[in-house]
């Protein structure tokens, strides 16, 4: 059940956060907010926050409202989060009203008339009116199969055929109109919205039908017409093809290209991720929703300028939202081709090769700020180094801000030639995370006092290579030996043969971890820290996979809600990454 966002603020509003995280965890006020030791990881100093209406954990990431501290807390669902405060703060959990349930069956009846409508079209298709729309899919590489798939149709020529047709099923007009099916005209005469087109009906994710794009046959204005925003069509939000794409999403990542018929030749061609906006830029909530099915899904845009202008607004809109388990990755089409086009050209394998191989963000937003400025002045440069400077601090998450800052930097000042090309390998999800055994490793190294108390975690950490090395040398000396310092159990690690392994686990790349002469209790809390998120990260991935599959086979906000505590716990430990490479 969808609870109304007004009975949600009023819930918010009537929970004082500090009261109910305080019967949790000892606060201590901090100036207007308060503090303490976060709940959601081991800590012996203070970093996490409580505000007003949210809290956050500078040291794990942790972060939320009462409803997700409730959930993350109790380990409860959304509702069963929500119920809980609504009766501690003496409030009703809204129950469906008869008012929300004529809504809900105005809703079912909407759906059939559409897909009454999608039946009516597809017939027409394969009758003798529709033989020139079905001969230009075809033309077009269309298989039969694929025109059935996608449910493709033929207008019609208008004249009230549809309405007439559907009225014998039982729809009257006035049902049609509220549809988009029908229009008035200004002198109050009722024609049929979509006449001699081709018929593409869209639909949501969970496949039934909310409106149809037409398209002429050949050449004409407008090439396209969308169906008119209605209660269940709201373009900002659907994405085509998604319901096609759902089974296909549970391993692959969407691919997000620009048209109707994008999308339905990579479908045909195997890249069954596929989906599109419709007709307008792509949005937040088509954003938020991609990111449910994966940390970066990749855009592909058309190669030509407006593909190009598409993309950096891409870009804009995803700054604010991006974080360590947010991204998006850009395939960058030949100049003049769309994905349709450069398949039809035999470019199937091109095609496959820039989807495994796409460019991170990052890379496409150096590329495309570069290409508005140019740096061959120096005022090009200033510019070029203003512009990049803003949009890292457009990122909202404040680690992940400074690391574009840091690495666009780098961008800047290295030579174009050394710069990496468009085509980089895929960076794998996680891999700051990836880096966490390496930190593990140097804390010992920099403080080996801990070594007694670390023993057990140390030895049974999974460590390969240069990794597994030092460490069956640093335990067989501990064994005999007293204990070393720093800079005596390096020497040590020098005249094993080990120099390379050593200065491997020191080096401050890709992430710096710990200051020569670091203290023990601050080495300590490090340790301890990086240990709780590598053994948490596993466990959590499985959570948010197992969710995500869950979801996408049931498509119910409760398992969405679920999927996205997952998500924020999981982003929540990687996030504790992007905060350790800033000390
Ligand atoms: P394109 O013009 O790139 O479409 O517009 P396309 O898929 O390459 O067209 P074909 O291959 O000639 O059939 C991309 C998308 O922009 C929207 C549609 O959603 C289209 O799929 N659009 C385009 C409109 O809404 N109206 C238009 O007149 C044109
Ligand atoms: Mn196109």
């Amino acid at each position: 059940m969808q609870l109304p966002p007004t009975f949600l603020e009023e819930l918010r509003a009537r929970t004082p956060l500090a009261e109910l995280i305080g019967a949790r965890v000892r606060l201590t006020r901090s100036g207007r907010q308060w503090k303490g030791c976060c709940p959601f990881h081991d800590e012996k100093t203070p970093s996490f926050q409580v505000y007003d209406d949210h809290f956050h954990c500078y040291g794990c990431g942790a972060h939320g409202d009462a409803i997700s501290f409730v959930m993350q807390s109790q380990g409860l669902g959304f509702m069963e989060a929500v119920t809980e405060l609504a009766s501690r703060a003496g409030l009703a959990v809204p129950q469906p009203s008869a008012e929300a349930e004529a809504a809900e069956a105005a809703r079912q009846d909407a759906f059939s008339i559409l897909e009454a409508a999608a039946r009516v079209f597809a017939r027409r298709l394969f009758l003798p009116e529709g033989r020139a729309a079905l001969a230009y899919l075809r033309e077009r590489g269309l298989a039969e199969q694929t025109i059935r798939d996608f449910g493709l149709g033929w207008s019609g020529e208008g004249r009230g055929a549809l309405a007439a047709e559907l009225a014998r099923e039982g729809f009257s007009a006035a049902r049609l109109a509220a549809s988009g099916l029908l229009r008035e005209d200004g002198n109050s005469k009722i024609s049929e919205f979509f006449f001699n087109r081709i018929m593409f009906p869209i639909r949501d994710s969970r496949g039934r039908a909310i409106s149809f794009g037409g398209r002429v046959l050949g050449e004409g204005q407008p090439k396209y017409l969308n169906g008119p925003e209605t209660a269940l069509f709201v373009k900002r939000r659907s994405l085509y093809g998604l319901d096609r794409a759902r089974a296909a999403l549970r391993s692959n990542a969407p691919i997000v290209v620009e048209g109707y018929m994008d999308v339905i030749t990579l479908h045909q061609a195997g890249f069954a991720t596929a989906v599109a906006p419709l007709g307008t830029a792509l949005t937040e909530e088509q954003l938020q929703s991609l990111w449910r099915f994966a940390e970066a899904p990749v855009i592909c845009f058309d190669g030509d300028a407006a593909g190009s202008r598409a993309a950096e607004r891409a870009i804009e809109l995803a700054l604010p939202l991006l974080s360590a388990g947010r991204s998006l990755f850009f395939a960058v089409l030949p100049s003049g081709e769309d994905p349709d086009s450069l398949l039809r050209s035999g470019g199937v394998e091109r095609f496959r090769a820039l989807i495994a191989a796409p460019e991170p963000l990052f890379q496409a937003l150096f590329r495309l700020l570069r290409a508005q400025t140019g740096e061959a002045t120096p005022e090009q440069r200033a510019l070029l180094r203003t512009r990049l400077e803003a949009a890292a601090s457009r990122i909202g998450d404040k680690g992940l801000a400074g690391e574009y800052r840091r690495t666009l930097r780098e961008l800047f000042f290295m030579p174009a030639r050394r710069r990496p090309a468009a085509k980089p390998a895929r960076p794998q999800p996680g891999r700051l995370a990836a880096d966490r055994p390496r930190q593990l490793m140097a804390i010992l190294l920099r403080q080996p006092a801990l070594l007694p108390e670390l023993e057990e975690e140390f030895s049974n950490l999974a460590l390969s290579g240069s990794l597994a090395r030092l460490r069956s040398a640093i335990l067989q000396w501990w064994e005999g030996e007293p204990l070393l310092d720093s800079t005596g159990l390096i020497s040590q690690l020098n005249a094993a043969g080990l120099t390379a392994e050593a200065r491997e686990a020191l080096a401050s790349a890709p992430l710096p971890v710990c200051p020569a002469g670091v203290e023990p209790a601050e080495a300590r809390a490090r340790w301890r820290e990086v240990y709780d998120m590598l053994m948490s990260e596993p466990r959590l991935k499985e959570d948010v996979a197992a969710r995500q599959r869950e979801f996408a086979v049931s498509m119910e906000p409760t398992h969405e809600q679920k999927l996205a505590a997952s998500k924020f716990e999981l982003d929540a430990v990687r996030r504790g990454t992007g905060e350790e490479a800033r000390k």
